[in-house]
């Protein structure tokens, strides 16, 4: 039986990556990578969302999350993986 793994989609369409997204990969990459969660989070990127003027977004578990930047991510994820 698969285990079905939380979501974390990035938009990487050039407006959401220009606006913060390229850095966002990292910082939830780093994320992850440092609390274990890489094998129990499918976390990948995915092309315009068609929200670029409230990006930039990312979806958790589908749904979506706008206008994120460096400070506001950390904090969604940890209530997202309930790490706090
Ligand atoms: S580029 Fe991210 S929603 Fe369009």
């Amino acid at each position: 039986m698969e285990i079905i793994k939380k979501e974390v989609v990035i938009c990487l369409g050039s407006s959401c990556f220009a606006r913060g997204n390229k850095q966002l990969v990292k910082i939830v990459n780093d994320y992850l990578r440092d609390r274990n969660l890489l094998n129990e989070v499918r976390f990948h990127g995915q092309r315009c969302f068609g929200h670029c003027a409230v990006g930039p977004s990312l979806k958790l578990d589908g749904k979506l999350l706008e206008r994120q930047d460096e400070d506001t991510v950390i904090a969604l994820l940890d209530e997202f993986f309930e790490t706090v």
